[in-house]
């Protein structure tokens, strides 16, 4: 098989490829010097309409409809604007092989892919039942989502198991995301999870008592405090049971899976400093390496506002690293410097008829604000998170677009509060009036 050489490689065909290939083509690459390898049969799409809309039994979203990048209201990209550029979109191509000091990926299939510049955009891979033994957990209709594929499989199975019974492991994003919608597709959703309350990683009791409440409104289930501990299936291998470690044993048609994500860098290990589970990066995603970078999921960055180092799964960094390391090389090559990366956490998840915001930092002190009745007909309500005596993150559950950007500047700005109560009482007018 030919060789084939790049001016600029991008590693993996996901939400931070699709930026990376705007921001080159606005950057002015010429024709043959990009291309995107990506083991997805697809070009880079929204991966957050997996988990929603493309589950979803009416209003259904495919593609093309949701190629990058119209999750940020920007232009689409088809396949054909990648030709159109001249950008080389490789797909259904596994790197299996990567040899950072020869510049040079090998794909499952053995072709050699060369570069002069490359950025590793892998993503992030799903933690399975697997991983910790868990007895059964191979069975048919046990899923997990993470790519397109995964999504057809489980919209097949969905079809296949009518008005059956699903349980979903796991009380994180996919956990919430995936109950609300098979719950929306008339299954009976049963959720369990280890923590006392969903969301543990963001949410405080108070923020997740609402969602818990507005859950079992719509019927599902929830079983906390405990884990899958095996799975039983028929005699065609299909799952039928869920075991549970208290003792308990849930019926099952199918099994979603969210017990969290890893970031993909094995290819990686021993050629490049890691941090924090990821790939460490400057503030322009430049690795240890020189002329590789790191984007996504899988970048350990320097988070200016908290001058701390992070690693962020969630779609609005990928976005925004992938552009800012664009604009890094590019300006690189022309001698010229550009500002940090100066960026401010934002993450969001949408179910049912609800949809939250975060923006900023979940640490110190949480007030909880507004009417968090599950049963109200239009629920509003937030949490501010303040640390020594500033508000430095903020979550709104239905705000409107206005009230969205009011606590994206109160998480930014980080007012001082000294009375807590009053915030409390003054709810979004505290963020809208900053
Ligand atoms: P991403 O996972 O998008 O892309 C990685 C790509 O690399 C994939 O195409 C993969 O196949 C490819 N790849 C990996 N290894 C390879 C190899 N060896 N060879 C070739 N290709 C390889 N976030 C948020 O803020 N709000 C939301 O609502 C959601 N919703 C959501 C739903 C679901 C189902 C998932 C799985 C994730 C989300 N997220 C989210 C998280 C968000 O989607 C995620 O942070 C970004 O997709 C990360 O972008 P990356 O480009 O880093 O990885
Ligand atoms: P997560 O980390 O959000 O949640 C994992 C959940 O599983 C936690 O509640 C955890 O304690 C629980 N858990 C761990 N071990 C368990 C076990 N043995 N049995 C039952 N529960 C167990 O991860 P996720 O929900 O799997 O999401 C995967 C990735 O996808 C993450 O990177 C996430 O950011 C991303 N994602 C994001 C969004 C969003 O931002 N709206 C939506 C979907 C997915």
């Amino acid at each position: 098989m030919a060789e084939k050489s790049f001016k600029y490689v991008i590693l993996g065909g996901g939400v931070a490829a699709g930026y990376a290939a705007r921001e080159f083509a606005k950057q002015g690459v010429k024709p043959g010097e990009l291309a995107i390898i990506s083991k997805e049969a697809v070009a880079p799409y929204e991966r957050p309409a997996l988990s929603k809309a493309y589950l979803f039994p009416e209003g259904t979203a495919r593609l093309p409809g949701f190629h990058v990048c119209v999750g940020s209201g920007g232009e689409r990209l088809l396949p054909e604007w990648y030709s159109e550029k001249g950008i080389e979109l490789i797909l259904s191509t596994e790197i299996v092989k990567a040899d950072l000091a020869a510049k040079t990926l090998v794909s499952a299939a053995g072709q050699i892919f060369k570069y002069q510049s490359l950025i590793i955009a892998t993503g992030s891979t799903v933690i399975r039942l697997s991983d910790f033994g868990v007895q059964g957990a191979d069975a048919k209709n046990i899923f997990y989502l993470r790519e397109i594929d995964d999504a057809d499989k489980l919209v097949e199975a969905i079809k296949a198991k009518k008005n059956g019974k699903a349980v979903i492991v796991g009380g994180g994003y996919i956990g919430l995301e995936l109950s609300a919608a098979l719950r929306i597709n008339n299954l009976d959703v049963t959720m369990v999870y280890p923590e006392p309350w969903c969301m543990p990683r963001l949410f405080t009791a108070g923020i997740a008592a609402f969602y818990e409440g507005y859950y079992a409104n719509k019927g599902v289930k929830i079983i906390k405090g405990t884990v899958a501990v095996g799975f039983n299936a028929d005699s065609n291998g299909e799952v039928k049971e869920v075991k549970l470690k208290d003792g308990r044993v849930l019926e099952a048609d199918i099994v979603v899976v969210g017990v969290g994500g890893r970031p993909l860098i094995t290819l990686f290990k021993g050629q490049v400093e890691e941090e924090k589970g990821g790939i460490k990066t400057d503030a322009f995603f430049k690795t240890s390496i020189p002329d590789v970078y790191a984007v996504g999921d899988v970048a350990t960055f320097p988070l200016k506002l908290y001058n701390d180092i992070r690693r962020v799964e969630h779609v609005d960094h990928a976005r925004k690293s992938a552009e800012q390391a664009v604009k890094a090389i590019k300006s690189n090559e022309d001698g010229k410097t550009i500002d940090v990366y100066d960026y401010l956490p934002f993450f969001y998840s949408r179910s049912f008829d609800l949809s939250w915001q975060f923006y900023g930092d979940n640490v110190g002190d949480a007030v909880l604000f507004g009417d968090n009745d599950p049963a109200s007909p239009k629920p509003k309500f937030g949490s501010y998170w303040i640390k020594d005596g500033k508000v430095v993150g903020a979550f709104l559950e239905g705000g409107s677009p206005d009230e969205n950007k009011a606590i994206a500047k109160v998480a930014k700005v980080q007012p001082s509060v000294d009375n807590l109560d009053l915030l409390t009482k003054e709810g979004l007018s505290f963020a809208c009036k900053i």
